[in-house]
């Protein structure tokens, strides 16, 4: 057996930058790249455009191709072999991409009624052809990223075969299933079993919103590393937090310094990269939403009335600089 090719080399328990569409655009990982250093970043997921001149956009080859500060960058693509997904990952490989993961979890809309995406639990028997395809052309890791199965959590054992059968490096598990979407809790419990059950390094994702978050779930399950989404954007200091290098994460003044401070800089790295404010203002926005804390409501609000992007600017640094 060949040593598997991780994108996180040596490092002990990496922590992973989750996927989020809309958010982990490469202005946002350039933020990430810039302050808490994530062991690994990953792309939003790049869709593949059945039938084509050219299954990825060129906005999707750039996004794919730009990383920040040499941190090794999975991109994720989506969509079933049917639709092209290996043509469009030779593309990218022609680009330049090293690092691809297969996007088997999405819980939303077309993808879970075709075979791409969390549609992928209702034809296991797709899955280990197509990785066995993209195998052959990934020069660097190739990773799956996926939930526990549609409404059955036991679904995964499913297509774990597959996974380990097609020479897959290492696994993303969202303890959620794909119907639940975002409802519940992450089941880590059966994370556990499945880091035990599967001979591939397991990254465990979903809920790891603090420090004590991140020592239990490695604790109680023996993942190999964690992934981190929403909670790396409400809590920007999170990864260093989970690190020791941060301490706990503040109240009231010094909390709200804390997300001005990520939001100016996210504003500064949206601002060359999307056109026009309502654009930009549109993806602050989306930025936005994951800040919740009841104690910065009415502040949020004021930030998500702004029209143009000078005012929300002012805004933000009216906090900042005190
Ligand atoms: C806004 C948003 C967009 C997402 N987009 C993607 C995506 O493009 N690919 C993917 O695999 N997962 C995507 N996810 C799922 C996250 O990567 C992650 O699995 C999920 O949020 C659970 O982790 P968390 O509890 O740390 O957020 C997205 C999640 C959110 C909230």
């Amino acid at each position: 057996m060949t040593t598997p090719d991780l994108p996180w080399g040596t490092t002990r328990h990496p922590l992973l930058l989750a996927p989020m569409q809309g958010l982990t655009n490469r202005g946002m990982r350039q933020v990430f790249g810039e302050t808490v250093r994530p062991d690994v970043l990953f792309t939003e997921f790049v869709r593949v455009r059945p039938g084509a001149e050219q299954s990825v956009t060129e906005a999707d080859f750039a996004e794919a191709t730009t990383t920040a500060r040499d941190i090794p960058l999975v991109v994720q693509v989506i969509g079933s072999a049917d639709e092209g997904v290996v043509q469009a990952t030779r593309n990218l490989v022609e680009r330049g991409v090293r690092h691809v993961n297969v996007n088997m979890g999405c819980p939303w809309g077309r993808m879970t009624s075709v075979l791409a995406g969390g549609g992928m639990f209702r034809a296991p028997e797709t899955v280990e052809p197509m990785l066995r395809e993209l195998r052959a052309i990934v020069p660097g890791s190739l990773s799956v990223k996926t939930r526990t199965g549609i409404d059955d959590e036991r679904e995964f054992f499913d297509v774990l075969p597959a996974f380990e059968a097609s020479g897959v490096d290492f696994v993303v598990v969202h303890a959620r299933t794909v119907k639940q979407k975002y409802r519940g809790v992450a089941n880590h419990k059966l994370t556990a079993e499945i880091v035990n059950r599967c001979s591939l390094p397991v990254i465990a994702n979903g809920d790891v919103a603090t420090a004590a978050d991140a020592q239990r779930v490695l604790d109680d399950t023996g993942a190999a590393g964690l992934m981190l989404g929403r909670g790396a954007i409400t809590d920007p200091l999170l990864f260093e937090r989970i690190r020791g290098c941060a301490p706990g994460r503040p109240t009231g003044e010094d909390r709200k310094g804390e997300v001005a401070a990520f939001l100016l800089r996210v504003l500064d790295a949206y601002e060359p990269l999307f056109q026009g404010d309502t654009q930009v203002l549109s993806k602050m926005g989306s930025v936005l939403v994951h800040i919740t804390d009841a104690e910065l409501r009415k502040w949020v609000k004021s930030l998500k009335k702004a029209k143009q992007v000078d005012a929300l600017r002012r805004g933000l640094l009216a906090v900042v600089q005190g």
